[in-house]
């Protein structure tokens, strides 16, 4: 008799173990987490260039201008970020090219981080 409730007890806690279990990960996988994009302390240095570097500046650069578009430097970059074509184009925007041409478009976290730093007027930060 003992017995018996020693194991049902086991059974109880292993269970409810479980149950705990599926709800901490109902929880990660139901919650949004925007926050998970940070656009805090973008800069030209830290964030933007390094995002350009890896998606365009295979056809975008100062020895490949592709298109008459320079994005390994600053002044070329907000050149694009002043006259609209920069989020325009990484935005897929109606009314121009979407970019980066033939591959897939960036995250939605580097577009949002790339229109933080335009928002914040582009600077050479
Ligand atoms: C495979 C080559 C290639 C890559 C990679 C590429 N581009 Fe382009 N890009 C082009 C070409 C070609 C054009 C000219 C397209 C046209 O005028 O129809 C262009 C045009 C543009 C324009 C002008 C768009 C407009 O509507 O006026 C911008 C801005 C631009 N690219 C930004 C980028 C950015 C930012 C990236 C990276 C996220 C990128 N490109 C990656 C080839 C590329």
């Amino acid at each position: 008799m003992t017995r018996y409730s020693v194991s049902s007890l086991s059974i109880f806690v292993f269970l409810l173990s479980l149950a705990a279990a599926c709800t901490s990960d109902n929880e990660e996988d139901d919650t949004p987490q925007p926050q998970q994009c940070n656009t805090e302390n973008v800069t030209f240095a830290s964030t933007v260039a390094p995002i350009l570097s890896a998606n365009c500046y295979s056809c975008h650069s100062t020895s490949v201008a592709t298109a008459g578009i320079v994005l390994d430097t600053h002044a070329g970059v907000k050149k694009q970020a002043d006259n609209g074509t920069l989020v325009g184009a990484i935005t897929h925007a109606a009314g121009y090219t979407p970019m980066p041409q033939g591959a897939a478009k960036l995250s939605d976290c580097n577009i949002s981080k790339i229109k933080k730093w335009v928002e914040d007027g582009a600077k050479n930060n």
